[in-house]
């Protein structure tokens, strides 16, 4: 199928704004719609995955790379707090040279969005490989989560969710990092709801907030899309960045970071922002610019007395926060408005003004959007 720009001057921001239409489409596909709190014949989530997956699962552990990686400690978040099972995530390429020692009745998921990123599928057999001798509970339970069911990954694993994103030509992954993060919304809920671990109004409530994303997504780009391309012009020669994040906004400060590296070839580094002062403070002074994802929740305090510490160091302070004008201009130097929404669901908005930092600093350097260099879209060698 022959994929054109559609007006647009890059790929990758066609893919930006192709976003809410495919956490629509996830939500079709993952969520039951006629499901409400009164229901209990009916499931919240449509993954269709089968009993023998979840039956007596202890824990879950998942392998990725890259953006992949980033939307696995998201997932890592939402199943850890919301169904309650020990989670761990692991570099694929690191995991498959030094496993942890085996647990039982445990769930393995690989990501990957292409289904062909050789370490992780290297990960993902040999964990089928030294699981399939051994008794009943230490059998491999594999799930696959990736935009092409079709690819090897599909054929590797018994289970896929399948993530909706449609083909995706920019190298620096944008909308197939947002469905990845949509299977994660669901998968999580699921297990929460099977288990119990959260009450029905709860779930009802992530469910319905998970519905207004769209809209949100749809008024950051409609906003925010000049204000940050005017805002790009201040950073066109920076060097180096900083993004901080905590909680669940810790794995985007990530993604910020490599969205940028990635595409601009600035020096970028997304850190917790509460270990900041373990390290990265002594590179801060006014020629290194400090994203800070403020969304007010458990961290929220903590992050902005993180962000003031920089700007103590004379660092140029830009927020991403749903705090008001006047409120942001007494913190940050520059901020980026997004809506107030449940911290639970604020990573999937706060990437947004991230990704469109990254391309418009890259796009007015005069760079390969698209194509940067060094970078394939997907790895398939070691
Ligand atoms: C490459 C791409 C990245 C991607 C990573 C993992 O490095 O350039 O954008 O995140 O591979 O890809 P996967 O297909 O496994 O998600």
């Amino acid at each position: 199928m022959m994929v054109e720009k559609q007006g647009f001057k890059h790929f990758m921001l066609k893919e930006i704004y192709e976003q809410p239409g495919v956490v629509r489409a996830c939500l079709d596909a993952y969520f039951n719609a006629d499901w409400n709190v009164g229901d209990s014949t009916n499931s919240p989530v449509k993954l269709g995955l089968p009993e023998e997956i979840y039956a007596n699962l202890e824990q879950i552990q998942i392998v990725a790379c890259g953006t992949s990686w980033h939307a696995a400690l998201v997932g890592k978040y939402l199943i850890e707090q919301l169904a309650g099972i020990p989670t761990q995530v692991h570099y694929a390429s690191e995991y498959r040279y030094a496993p942890s020692p085996l647990t039982p009745n445990t769930l393995t998921i690989g990501v990957t969005q292409s289904g062909e990123t050789a370490d992780t599928l290297a990960a993902l057999a040999m964990e089928k490989e030294r699981r399939q001798d051994k008794e009943p509970k230490y059998q491999a339970r594999l799930l696959g989560i990736t935009n092409r069911p079709e690819s090897t990954l599909g054929h590797m694993v018994s289970q896929i969710i399948n993530t909706l994103a449609g083909i995706e030509i920019g190298v620096a992954a944008t909308k197939t990092f947002i469905a990845q993060l949509m299977a994660f919304y669901a998968l999580a809920l699921d297990l929460a709801y099977l288990r119990n671990s959260i009450s029905s109004i709860k779930l009802q409530e992530i469910i319905d907030g998970l519905r207004q994303i769209p809209g949100e997504i749809e008024a950051t780009l409609e906003k925010q899309e000049d204000s940050i391309g005017q805002l790009a012009h201040e950073f066109a020669e920076t060097q180096d960045f900083i993004f901080l994040g905590r909680g669940i906004n810790f794995p985007i400060a990530l993604e910020g970071a490599l969205k940028l590296k990635e595409i601009s070839y600035i020096h970028a580094e997304g850190y917790p922002a509460g270990e900041m002062k373990h390290g990265p403070i002594a590179l801060l002074d006014a020629k290194v610019p400090v994203v800070a994802i403020a969304m007010p929740g458990s961290v929220y305090e903590k992050v902005i007395s993180n962000a003031q510490e920089a700007k103590a160091r004379d660092s140029r302070l830009i927020g991403v926060t749903p705090l008001s004008q006047g409120e942001a201009a007494e913190i940050f130097n520059d901020f980026i408005p997004v809506s107030k929404v449940d911290e639970l669901l604020s990573p999937i908005l706060t990437v947004i003004p991230l990704q469109l930092l990254a391309y418009h600093i890259a796009a007015l350097r005069g760079l390969d959007v698209d194509q940067p260099r060094n970078l394939a879209k997907s790895v398939t060698v070691e």
